[in-house]
Parts: structure tokens; C-alpha cells; sequence
């Protein structure tokens, strides 16, 4: 057990349909950092967000969060401390405001005008836009959103699938400046899945490489200037998907 890890993996398979998914994952997301989570499509990035914040369960092996197993922990609270931001961004109809305040509405919680200004802030977004109707946004600004709507919960840890990967060059710029932010101001740990390499060393502090199913390289995000496995090289010069 590694007393820095924000969440652990102790030797976790996962299978899905009698297929191995996940095959022995052995590691930890350092606490407080930045980890960039890298591999091609179909190495099981995404099926280990679903694994930490409790949406999927390991067929083997025991997941922990702050050294705790994610399974002794209530599912909402779990998913409040540990926010998931996707790609898609996907809201309700209705305003910035109504979608703002959807996390806390689950939990029969008000959102103040006060806090809600608060979170468009800290984002970046003109406390105007609270009620505008969300289709008006861009998609830059939809994503801002989807991680104002995450933070709303104060998680400790930010899971981010993928969520500059169809957005213009300004807008990703824009949010990997923000991430630094809620990193650095609110020492929020945040794992980074993307595919874009550049974007994984340029705000990883560390790394897990995956390649079917398995982590295949880990450590401080230097190891992607020179990997040892031959898989990961050609992966990371853009021989591989
Ligand atoms: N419910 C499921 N049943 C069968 N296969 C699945 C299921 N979910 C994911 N997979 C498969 O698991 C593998 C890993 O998927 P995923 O975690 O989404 O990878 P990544 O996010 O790295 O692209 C893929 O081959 C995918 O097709
Ligand atoms: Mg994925």
C-alpha cells in the first residue's frame, strides 16, 4: 500500500461477456497530481474511471480510495468525492443554471446565487450565462460547464475522460489552464485520460500507459520521453491507433 495514493488498484481484473478486460492492475493515482492516462482506443481507460468511482466492480482484486475500498463507500457519496467530467459533456434542457445545479437538486441541496456565481468564476464563465439556455453554448463552454457542474461537489478526486478531444486549439488551451487551476488552488487530484500525447506531458506529473488491458508502463510522466516497452514507443511516436 503506497501512503500517497488517492485511489489504489490491488491486483484488479476485470471481465466483461467471460472477456478480460482489465488484467492485473497493480497501481495507485498519486494524491494531489496531475496523472496523465494514456494508451489506444480499446485498452480499458475508460472501464477504470467505471472501476474508481464504483460504476463497475473488479471480478478480482480490491480497489481503494483513500485507502479505503471504493465498495465499503455509500454509491452517491462515492461519486460526489470522486467527480466524473466525460467528453459529451451531456446536460438537461434547460438553463446553465438548471444543469449548474443538478448535482446538489440529487442530493435535495439548493444552489445559491452566491455559490452558483462562485463556480461560473472559478471556470471562467460570465455569471450572465446562468440563464441562458444551455444549447446556446459553444463547446468550449459547454465543457467549462460539465467541470463547474463536477467541482459543484467539491470532489477530492476529478476524473476527466477525454474532454478536450473535440474541441478547437483556444478552447483546449483554455481548459488545460483551467485544470492546472483547480489542481494547484483546490489540490484536487486529477486523473487525465487523452490521447493527445503532447497534452499528457505537458500537464502530467505522472503516468500509466495502458495497452490491453494492462498498465504497461508507470511512474513520473518523463518515462513517455523514453519508454522502455517497444509497444508504448510506437505508440507514442503515432505509429498506433
Ligand atoms: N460491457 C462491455 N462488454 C464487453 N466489452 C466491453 C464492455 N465495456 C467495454 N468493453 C471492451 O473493453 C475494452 C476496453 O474498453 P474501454 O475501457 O472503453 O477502452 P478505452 O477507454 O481505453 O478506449 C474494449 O475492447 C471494449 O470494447
Ligand atoms: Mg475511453
Amino acid at each position: 500500500m503506497t501512503d500517497n495514493a488517492a485511489i489504489q488498484f490491488e491486483h484488479v481484473d476485470y471481465q466483461a461477456d467471460g472477456l478480460a478486460i482489465l488484467q492485473n492492475i497493480n497501481d495507485y493515482f498519486p494524491k494531489g497530481k496531475i496523472t496523465a492516462l494514456v494508451g489506444p482506443s480499446g485498452a480499458g481507460k475508460t472501464t477504470v474511471f467505471k472501476l474508481c468511482n464504483g460504476l463497475k466492480s473488479p471480478t478480482t482484486g480490491n480497489i481503494l480510495f483513500n485507502q479505503q475500498p471504493v465498495n465499503t463507500y455509500e454509491p452517491v457519496e462515492l461519486r460526489r468525492r470522486i467527480g466524473l467530467a466525460l467528453q459529451d459533456a451531456t446536460m438537461i434542457q434547460g438553463t446553465v443554471r438548471d444543469n449548474l445545479a443538478l448535482p446538489l437538486e440529487l442530493q435535495a441541496k439548493q444552489l445559491s446565487n452566491e455559490t452558483a456565481e462562485q463556480y461560473m468564476n472559478l471556470v471562467g464563465l460570465k455569471a450572465e450565462f446562468l440563464t441562458r439556455d444551455v444549447r446556446d453554448l459553444s463547446g468550449g463552454q459547454r465543457q467549462k460547464l460539465s467541470i463547474a457542474r463536477t467541482l459543484i461537489n467539491q470532489p477530492e478526486v476529478l476524473l476527466l475522460d477525454e474532454i478536450t478531444s473535440s474541441l478547437d486549439r483556444i478552447s483546449r488551451q483554455d481548459i488545460e489552464r483551467l485544470i492546472l487551476k483547480i489542481n494547484k488552488e483546490l489540490e484536487t487530484t486529477i486523473i487525465w485520460i487523452t490521447h493527445n500525447i503532447e497534452q499528457a506531458q505537458a500537464m502530467g506529473e505522472h503516468t500509466w500507459v495502458m495497452m490491453d488491458g494492462r498498465v504497461v508502463e508507470s511512474g513520473e510522466i518523463g518515462l513517455l520521453d523514453n519508454p522502455k516497452n517497444k509497444e508504448v514507443e510506437r505508440f507514442i511516436k503515432g505509429e498506433v491507433e
